[in-house]
């Protein structure tokens, strides 16, 4: 693999600062940024105000703590519009997401908060290792999902060539690639496992392709799977973290250099992690949910937005601002089974160190008798797909589960092509338990 590292002299001056400038900077920001919802937003009027707290006790950085929460049913409860900061007519784009239920989130940007996003999109792409004049496949979905589009400002912000192929079409995706010769390349892990196979299957090698990196994210990912999608396609593979309600992708990054976690984009986001039982700060270093505060945004301040994702903050190593550990998953995701927390990530870890199992995986949770069960629906490898081949990968990842990750699973392995494959964020849990 090619040595990417950004040169010192490229980077925003602001991600090598000093912590105290970083530190001033985040306090001068949230204070505008407090008053700014305070001001122009009535439930955060109503809720500070309940709370007993106004922008100016915000002093230090830890004061953030006295501020209530926001939820993404207040993103519901407003809908479409209401948590907007500035008049409609300043609003030059919206995003939504779909969710499982219920409706749609929908957020709003100005002009300023587009060109920010397209700023710290091409600081993620520059981090990751992609540079001015290369060309990039942007395999993420163009609508209304903020990945497309997101990605799409950051590489041409960058001075870099877009390649707009959003999702789907797997053979074209390959048939682009080869034609174009695309050095990076943006889309979900579980999508690009898909053009993995596309490369197979049209009889093309994948170490072969033109591809120095990929830049991954909108779904939690391994270091299991760095490795695999690394050795297949020889590129790196970089973790890329964003959530449309703060902005989209590129809230936080991962060096290619390092590869020790996602720099969190601290002059534009802050970011807290809490336990999500009592609502306290935990200290850095210790797990529990992440929460943002914007820093910058006109169109749609963030306070203390509770993300549901689970990780923790670490010291900044090739950057001065803080890291975020891979994420584990959300709290939606978590099954508990007999008393264990299980991630789907956690999962993907054991299926990668089993011989004779693709990638492709979902969950199935289900009721038998009083209990939660869990069955685990894998592809076999073209090579192990016969029954004692499938037998010794169920046997064997059934096992490392029990060791592992500490519960009983049925594991059923499907011949290649079983498991339904994803174009954007895969579903890794159907959940077939009655509802109460
Ligand atoms: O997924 C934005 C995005 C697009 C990020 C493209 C990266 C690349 P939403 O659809 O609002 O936005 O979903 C946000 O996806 O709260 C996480 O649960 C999950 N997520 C996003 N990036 C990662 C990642 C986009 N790198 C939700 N690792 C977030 C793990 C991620 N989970």
């Amino acid at each position: 693999m090619k040595d990417l590292t950004p040169k010192k002299s490229d980077l925003d001056p602001i991600e090598i600062a000093s912590r105290d400038e970083i530190q001033s900077l985040q306090l001068e920001r949230l204070q505008w940024s407090l008053r700014h919802a305070y001001d122009n937003v009535p439930m955060y009027t109503k809720r500070f105000d309940e709370a007993g707290v106004h922008p100016d006790d915000l002093k230090t950085l830890a004061d953030l703590a006295k501020f209530p929460f926001t939820y993404k049913n207040d993103l519901r409860d407003n809908y479409p519009f209401g948590l907007f900061a500035v008049p409609r007519e300043q609003i030059v784009r919206v995003h939504a997401s779909s969710g499982t239920t219920g409706k749609p989130t929908v957020v709003g940007y100005t002009a300023t908060d587009l060109s920010n996003w397209a700023d710290l999109g091409a600081r993620s792409l520059r981090a990751s290792g992609v540079r001015p004049g290369n060309i990039v496949h942007n395999a993420y979905g163009y609508g209304l999902f903020t990945g497309g589009l997101g990605a799409h400002m950051a590489i041409e912000r960058l001075g870099a060539t877009v390649i707009p192929v959003s999702g789907g079409q797997t053979r074209r995706q390959v048939t682009l690639i080869n034609d174009f010769q695309p050095n990076a390349i943006m889309v979900t892990p579980s999508y690009m496992l898909n053009i993995l196979d596309e490369f197979h299957n049209q009889g093309f090698d994948p170490r072969a392709c033109s591809l120095d990196v990929g830049v991954f994210g909108a779904e939690p990912w391994t270091n299991a799977m760095r490795k695999n999608v690394e050795e297949a396609f020889d590129m790196h593979a970089v973790d890329i973290y964003g959530l449309s309600e703060i902005m989209g992708p590129g809230v936080a990054n991962e060096c290619v250099e390092t590869k020790d976690g996602l720099h969190v984009w601290e002059d534009h986001f802050y970011p807290e992690v809490i336990d999500p039982e009592t609502g306290e700060p935990v200290a850095d270093g210790e797990t529990g949910e992440l929460v943002f505060t914007t820093l910058t945004k006109e169109g749609l301040p963030m306070i203390r937005y509770r993300t549901r994702d689970l990780t923790r903050l670490l010291p900044g190593t090739a950057r001065t601002m803080r890291r975020m550990e891979k994420i584990t998953g959300r709290s939606d995701d978590m099954m508990i089974l007999r008393g264990v927390n299980v991630f789907p990530t956690q999962i993907e870890e054991q299926l990668m160190a089993t011989g004779g199992l693709a990638p492709h995986f979902q969950i199935e949770l289900y009721r038998s008798g009083h209990m939660d069960s869990m069955r685990i629906h894998v592809e076999s490898t073209p090579t192990a797909a016969n029954e004692a081949g499938k037998t010794a990968a169920a046997r064997m990842l059934a096992r490392r589960i029990k060791d592992v990750v500490g519960v009983s699973a049925e594991i059923n392995v499907t011949d290649p092509g079983g498991i339904p494959r994803s174009e954007g964020k895969a579903v890794r849990v159907i959940d077939n338990r009655p509802k109460e």
